[in-house]
């Protein structure tokens, strides 16, 4: 049996990131791919000269050829621009939309029994374009951003209550975008439900930064956006698809009715295993939560008939 093949697609800061994490984490040979002549070979050769200090035996290689993904098990792709200070996600839409084209494409012809997980924002259009070019069908076809967002919510309640990330459970669902919604109805600290915890205003406040959350680390970087915890929440979802795990993780998936919605990407809790999307999980939102998630929809339909025109255009 060899080992799995990882291949990131956009070898910037969220690429490398996510190949020094599959190297240390051991999830299989990687293949770093970007349109930048040389700077995907030199991450490369950086990784490879780390590995008898972790140590690693995977191989990890890079490359400006789609031919070297053939035979990928999953592709995690995070091509395109990222945001700068003042930018919204929605405002990488165009350009973002020509290189995903380009890039599921290439994922169509040369590893066409991938499991592909989209980063590229604006996430929920992103994705949408990437399981209609591939044609690859919904379960192969994931979005990352809530596992993300969930893990925003989960560190700013335990930075606020002082107490172990692990012991506060917490969903963020809907868009990628800032109506995204953090489900307060299931979010727990050690089982109990976080209002008897945190009152209301300040969790209303908690709330606000958990939406601005990616914004805030632009502001701060200046030059581009979050990358560290981006890359960790894309290597959960791939480790739960390649080995089995079957973890319940907020994504974006294709909705066919699931939650009142269908025909295109939204953020829901769903299971990762060997099958990839197996199921989404529909959860029992309160009238206030599913409102809000009515809103986040109807932003993330604007985005995908935006797409359209710029597709079309
Ligand atoms: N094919 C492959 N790679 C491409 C293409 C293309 N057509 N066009 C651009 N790229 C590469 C760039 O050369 C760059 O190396 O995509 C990479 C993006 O890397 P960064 O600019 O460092 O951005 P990063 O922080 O990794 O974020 C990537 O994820 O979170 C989202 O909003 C973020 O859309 C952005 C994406």
């Amino acid at each position: 049996m060899g080992r799995k093949k990882i291949a990131l697609i956009g070898a910037g800061n969220i690429g490398g990131t996510l190949a020094h994490l599959a190297l240390i984490r051991g999830l299989g040979d990687v293949v770093l791919f970007d349109v930048v002549e040389g700077m995907p070979q030199g991450k490369a050769l950086d990784l490879m000269e780390g590995g008898p200090i972790e140590p690693f035996d995977a191989s990890v290689t890079g490359t400006n050829s789609y031919e070297d993904i053939a035979g990928a098990d999953v592709c995690i792709v995070t091509a395109g621009l990222a945001r700068k200070p003042g930018m919204s996600r929605d405002d990488l839409l165009a350009t973002n939309a020509k290189i995903m084209t380009q890039v599921s494409e290439g994922i169509r012809t040369h590893a066409p029994d991938s499991m592909v997980i989209i980063i590229s924002n604006p996430l929920d259009a992103m994705v949408t374009l990437a399981k209609r070019v591939t044609g690859f069908p919904k379960n192969r076809v994931v979005g990352m951003a809530g596992v993300l967002d969930s893990a925003r919510y989960r560190s700013f309640l335990a930075l606020e209550l002082n107490v172990s990330v692990e012991s506060v459970q917490a969903m963020v669902l809907g868009g990628h975008g800032d109506d995204m919604v953090p489900v307060r109805s299931g979010c727990t600290v050690a089982g109990a439900p976080i209002t008897d915890f945190i009152a209301e205003p300040r969790l209303a406040e908690i709330e606000a930064r958990v939406r601005g959350a990616g914004g805030e680390v632009v502001a701060l970087l200046k030059t581009g956006s979050a990358y560290y915890s981006p890359a960790t929440a894309a290597i959960r979802m791939a480790e739960s698809y390649l080995h089995d795990k079957k973890e319940i993780l907020p994504a974006a998936a294709y909705l066919e009715g699931e939650y009142g919605f269908s025909g295109f990407y939204l953020g829901v809790p769903v299971q990762i295993g060997a099958g990839g999307v197996e199921k989404v999980i529909e959860l029992k939102l309160t009238e206030t939560e599913s409102e809000a998630l009515q809103v986040s929809a109807s932003h993330v339909q604007e985005l995908v008939e935006a797409l359209d025109s710029v597709i079309e255009g």
